[in-house]
C-alpha cells in the first residue's frame, strides 16, 4: 500500500518520468518536446476532472426558481467536460507521454479548487463556474502554444476544439450572471 505522504508529494509533481518502453508510443517528435507536451497537458486533464466532478456536484445539489434550466446546463457542461479529458490523455499517449492514473494523481496535478461547501445559492454557482472555466481556457491556450512550439499540429488542432467548448460554457455562464438579479 502507497503511504499518504508518497501520494501527495508534490516533488512526484514536478519530477517527468519517461514512459517504460512499452509505453513509449513512436513518434518523431523529440523526446524533450513529448515532456513538454506531455507536462502540459496532464495539468489541463487533471483541471478538467477537477472541474467536471464541480459542476457535477453543483448539478446535484441545485436549489432555486431556475433549477430546471442550472440543472440541464451543468449537466451538458459536465458531460463535455469529461469527453475533453479523454481526447487529451490520448494525445499525450499518441505522442508517447503517460498521462492520469488516479484520483491522487489527479489531486496532485489540478490547480482548479474542490468546492466542499454545504450549500451554494445558485448564482454563485455560475460565478464560480466561470471563474474555473475562465482559469482553464488560459492554461489551455499556453499549453497550445507548446504544441505550436513542439510541432505537435494534431493536439494544437484538438486543443483548439477544446477551447471553443471552454468559451463556449463560459458564455452561457457569462449570460446566466448578467441576470443574477432574476436568480434565487
Ligand atoms: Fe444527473
Amino acid at each position: 500500500m502507497v503511504s499518504k505522504e508518497k501520494v501527495t508529494s508534490k516533488s512526484q509533481v514536478s519530477t517527468y518520468k519517461p514512459a517504460s518502453k512499452e509505453l513509449a508510443t513512436t513518434t518523431d517528435l523529440s523526446s524533450e518536446a513529448v515532456q513538454e507536451i506531455t507536462k502540459a497537458l496532464n495539468p489541463l486533464i487533471a483541471d478538467a476532472f477537477a472541474l467536471y466532478v464541480k459542476t457535477k456536484n453543483f448539478h446535484w445539489h441545485l436549489s432555486g426558481s431556475h433549477f430546471r434550466d442550472y440543472h440541464l446546463l451543468f449537466d451538458e457542461q459536465a458531460d463535455q467536460i469529461f469527453g475533453d479529458t479523454d481526447t487529451l490523455a490520448e494525445r499525450v499517449r499518441r505522442v508517447g507521454g503517460t498521462t492520469i492514473r488516479s484520483i491522487s494523481h489527479i489531486s496532485q496535478l489540478q490547480t482548479i479548487e474542490d468546492d466542499n461547501n454545504e450549500f451554494v445559492p445558485p448564482g454563485e454557482m455560475a460565478q464560480r463556474l466561470m471563474a474555473d472555466n475562465q482559469l482553464l481556457v488560459v492554461a489551455q491556450k499556453a499549453a497550445h502554444e507548446v504544441c505550436n512550439k513542439n510541432n505537435d499540429y494534431a493536439t494544437a488542432s484538438e486543443l483548439e476544439t477544446i477551447i471553443d467548448n471552454t468559451e463556449r460554457r463560459k458564455w452561457f455562464l457569462f449570460e446566466i450572471i448578467q441576470g443574477l438579479d432574476n436568480t434565487k
